[in-house]
């Protein structure tokens, strides 16, 4: 009889993994992530960006971009959802858009 039916793949590659390292497998890696430290100022919306923009990299990202217009925030947001993958709701973008020209941004050029 063939082992791997009897015994699921999974199972067997665990078992070699513990036959590797029989020590180790009892102590538990401590490890931490370093704190978020960059406060992001307050304003409306605050808690949207918080939540969906620190996900992937650091709030560093948006507060160390030189004040930007309307356009350029919308088009980062886009870039975020489109290129990298956040999961921003579509009905979520304006008001994330709101906040960063608000704390973030420059008025738009006169027209
Ligand atoms: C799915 C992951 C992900 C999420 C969520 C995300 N970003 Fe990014 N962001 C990235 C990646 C990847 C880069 C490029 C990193 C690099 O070049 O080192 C980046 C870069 C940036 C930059 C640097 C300038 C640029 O255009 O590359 C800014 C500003 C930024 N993100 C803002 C935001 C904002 C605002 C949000 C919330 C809407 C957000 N990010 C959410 C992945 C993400």
């Amino acid at each position: 009889m063939n082992p791997s039916s009897r015994f699921p793949l999974p199972l067997l590659a665990a078992m070699a993994c513990m036959l590797g390292s029989p020590t180790r497998a009892a102590e538990p890696d401590e490890w931490k992530l370093p704190s978020e430290t960059v406060e992001l100022r307050a304003g409306k919306g605050r808690e949207w960006v918080a939540g969906q923009c620190v996900l992937c990299h650091s709030a560093d990202y948006v507060t160390t971009q030189p004040p930007l217009a309307r356009a350029a925030w919308t088009a980062t947001v886009e870039k975020m959802r489109a290129k990298y993958g956040a999961p921003v709701p579509t009905n979520a973008v304006p008001s994330l858009v709101d906040y960063l020209v608000t704390a973030y941004g420059k008025p738009d050029p006169a027209k």
